[in-house]
């Protein structure tokens, strides 16, 4: 099988409920603003409790016909794109819940990243938070760029530092490909500078928006994209990218 070059983003952290799922489905919604219509999707690798077909408001398709053709070896992109739907431009992909999830390991995970490359240009990967499930270690291993996000606190940031040399040591993650996003930033003194110097890894800072949070729970994700990345008009390149965070400025981020 032919396989193109999609360029598949993970959003992961050490610990849970920093942002994870909000950001990744912000970015790919910035995504489908750059880009071509249909060259995007969003993969939602979280096994147990995954949640972004309620953040769309879709209907949870199961992944059981992907799951029984990667089994026969049989597996092609048409059997992916049928359990997609498409919501606000993105391609959706829905997590695997509590029922059946001990029946996948990671070679399924890896497949299906195998097989969204072939179909979309920006694959964006929503994990579970920490290293217990077969869909973080096959998306942080076949990730182009790993955004590990975590809050401003020296806690998050201890988690975090484990994290990531966990995966570096443990699974042979290249740290070349981890950015760090501090979410949440509330003016403490922890800003990216600190982020970048402790984790030796580039960083980006995200303020505390109480409209980032409703606008979550009303499913709003193109707004929570403008606010995050800005109103972009289309421009090639990822250069804007960021620009509209708060960079090691504490004082900037109010
Ligand atoms: N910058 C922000 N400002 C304010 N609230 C935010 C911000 N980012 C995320 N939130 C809110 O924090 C909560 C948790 O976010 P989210 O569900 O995306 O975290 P998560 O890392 O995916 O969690 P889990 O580990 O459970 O999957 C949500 O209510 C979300 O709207
Ligand atoms: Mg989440």
């Amino acid at each position: 099988m032919e396989q193109t070059k999609g360029k598949v983003t993970v959003w992961w952290s050490a610990g849970g409920g920093v942002g994870k799922t909000t950001l990744a489905s912000a970015y790919a919604s910035y995504l489908t603003k750059q880009n071509e219509p249909d060259s995007v999707a969003l993969l939602d690798f979280n096994e147990v409790f995954p949640r972004i077909h309620k953040v769309f408001r879709t209907e949870h398709l199961s992944l059981s016909p992907v799951y029984d053709a990667i089994e026969k070896k049989e597996v092609t992109v048409d059997v992916l794109k049928r359990v997609m739907d498409k919501k606000q431009g993105i391609w959706i992909m829905p997590g695997v819940f509590l029922s059946d999830f001990e029946q996948y390991g990671p070679e399924h995970f890896i497949e299906i990243i195998k097989l969204a490359r072939q179909v979309y240009k920006e694959i964006v990967v929503d994990v579970n938070a920490g290293m217990f499930f077969s869909t973080t270690y096959a998306a942080l291993n076949e990730g182009d760029e790993i955004r590990v996000v975590l809050e401003p606190s020296l806690y998050s940031l201890e988690d975090t530092v484990f994290a990531c040399d966990f995966v570096v040591n443990s699974w042979g993650v290249d740290r070349s490909k981890i950015k760090a996003v501090v979410n949440k930033y509330d003016n403490s003194d922890f800003d990216s500078e600190a982020a970048r110097r402790i984790l030796g890894v580039e960083a980006d800072v995200i303020k505390e928006n109480e409209s980032i949070k409703e606008a979550f729970e009303k499913g709003q994700v193109s707004k929570i994209a403008d606010i995050i990345f800005g109103k972009t008009q289309k421009t090639n390149g990822r250069k804007n990218i960021f620009s509209f965070f708060v960079r090691s400025e504490p004082n900037v981020a109010n």
